[in-house]
This record gives C-alpha cells, sequence and structure tokens, in this order.
C-alpha cells in the first residue's frame, strides 16, 4: 500500500507540531513543516522578489505569512521528494490550498479545533530543546530531565503580542482554507482541546479509516 498523505490545519497551538510527530512515527511518513523549513531560513534574501521584508524573519517575528512565492517552492521540493508525508503549516490562504491541487493529491485532511484562550495559553507557555526539537509546554508537559530543562528555549514568535497577531491573521486567511476542504466533502474534524494522548487516539484513528 502506498504511504499515506495526510494534510493537518489548526491554529497556531492546535497542537499541528505534537500530533506530527506522533504520525511520522505510526505512519512512517515525512513531516513537511513550512514553520520549520522557514525557522531554518530566516536570514534569505528574498529582497529581489520585490516583498515588503527582505527576509523571511521580518515576516514571522511579526507573525505575518511569509510570501506565497517562496512558501510555494519550499512545499513542492518537499513533496517531489516524499512518499508519504503530513504536511503541517500549509496551506495557510486559499490561494496556496489551489497551488497545493496542482502538486499532490490527498488521503485525508485533518482540522485540530481548539479555542482562542487555550490557543494563547499553550504557546506561551511552548518551550522547545534546541538540541533535539522536541516540544514541551512549561506547564502541561515539562521535561522530567533538569539538564534538558536548563537549556529549553522559547520561540521568538511565541510572546503573548505576536500569538494574537497570528490568530487574527489565522481567522483572516486560514479559517477560509478549513471551509475549502469543508466545501470539498474531505475535512475531518478533531477535538484537539483533550490531552495529547487523547487527541492521538482520535487522529490515528481518522487516518486509519481514510487510507
Ligand atoms: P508555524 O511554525 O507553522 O507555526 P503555527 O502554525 O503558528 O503553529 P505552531 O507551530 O505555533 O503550533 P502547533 O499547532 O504546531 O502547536 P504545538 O504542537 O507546538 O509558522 C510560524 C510562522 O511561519 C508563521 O507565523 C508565518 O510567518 C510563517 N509561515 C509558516 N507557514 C507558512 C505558510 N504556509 N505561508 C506563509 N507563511 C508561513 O503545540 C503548542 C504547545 O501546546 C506546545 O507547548 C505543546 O506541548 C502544547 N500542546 C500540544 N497539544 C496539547 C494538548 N492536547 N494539550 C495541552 N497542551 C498541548
Amino acid at each position: 500500500m502506498a504511504q499515506p498523505r495526510i494534510l493537518i490545519l489548526g491554529a497556531p497551538g492546535a497542537g499541528k507540531g505534537t500530533q506530527s510527530a506522533k504520525i511520522t512515527d505510526e505512519f512512517d511518513v515525512d513531516h513537511i513543516t513550512t514553520g520549520d523549513a522557514l525557522r531554518n531560513n530566516k536570514e534569505m534574501d528574498i529582497s529581489e522578489l520585490d516583498t515588503e521584508y527582505d527576509t523571511p524573519g521580518e515576516y514571522m517575528d511579526r507573525g505575518e505569512l511569509v510570501p506565497d512565492e517562496v512558501v510555494n517552492a519550499i512545499v513542492d521540493e518537499a513533496l517531489s521528494q516524499a512518499d508519504g508525508f503530513v504536511l503541517d503549516g500549509y496551506p495557510r490562504n486559499v490561494e496556496q490550498a489551489e497551488e497545493l491541487e496542482d502538486m499532490t493529491d490527498l488521503d485525508v485532511v485533518l482540522s485540530l479545533e481548539v479555542g482562542e484562550e487555550e490557543l494563547v495559553h499553550r504557546l506561551t507557555g511552548r518551550r522547545m530543546d534546541p538540541e533535539t526539537g522536541d516540544i514541551y509546554h512549561v506547564e502541561y508537559n515539562p521535561p522530567e530531565d533538569p539538564d534538558v530543562e536548563a537549556r529549553l528555549e522559547q520561540r521568538d514568535d511565541d510572546t503573548e503580542e505576536t500569538v494574537r497577531e497570528r490568530l487574527s491573521v489565522f481567522h483572516e486567511n486560514t479559517e477560509p482554507v478549513i471551509e475549502y476542504y469543508e466545501g470539498e466533502g474531505v475535512l475531518e474534524r478533531v477535538d484537539g482541546e483533550q490531552a495529547p494522548d487523547a487527541v492521538w487516539e482520535d487522529v490515528k484513528e481518522t487516518i486509519e479509516n481514510a487510507v
């Protein structure tokens, strides 16, 4: 059987990264995440594209979307090298969703649903281990190892002000993407406000039923 092609949608902090890590392990697929790809290229010079800012990082630190041209190229390249995948962070607007249709078919589109105040709480408390990339939360999921705890870092865009801006960008640009897939009859909504393991049970079952 071919590897599944999974799209995971959800607001900032909905748990896309957390669930994608589990999907990658369980279904042996690549994790394609535009957020990580862009964070690794924050200083890339994109000025020749005649964009408002000269680097992806200037958009990201303001909580704004990086121009489609930059992101479309990253996803196209990553998809061309993947057999199965979980795609996380793309599409973020309807134009990107239309681009994606030309790049690949999808087996399942998941939407993780979480309320606004919980999203803010999750993002402002999120910490990352710079050595492993593992994601923690100061309250919900702190590391057991004190050495790991001592080296945890907060993402530049996880301050409350930038989180609020990211959520407003989500409502304006990305909620229409969820409606777009709903209209196509392929959307599977998952209650993302449960504990991580309960969310995972629902995510796993939904994927297994779809492929
Ligand atoms: P990106 O990196 O994609 O960020 P995001 O969508 O804002 O999503 P996050 O990674 O912040 O959240 P998540 O849903 O993965 O949550 P997580 O699992 O970590 O994008 C960053 C920026 O890049 C954008 O603002 C934009 O500038 C640019 N960009 C990216 N893609 C783009 C595109 N396509 N076009 C244009 N620009 C683009 O969980 C969050 C926290 O909650 C963690 O601490 C975790 O431990 C905790 N947690 C997770 N699940 C649970 C649970 N069930 N219960 C309790 N806590 C939980």
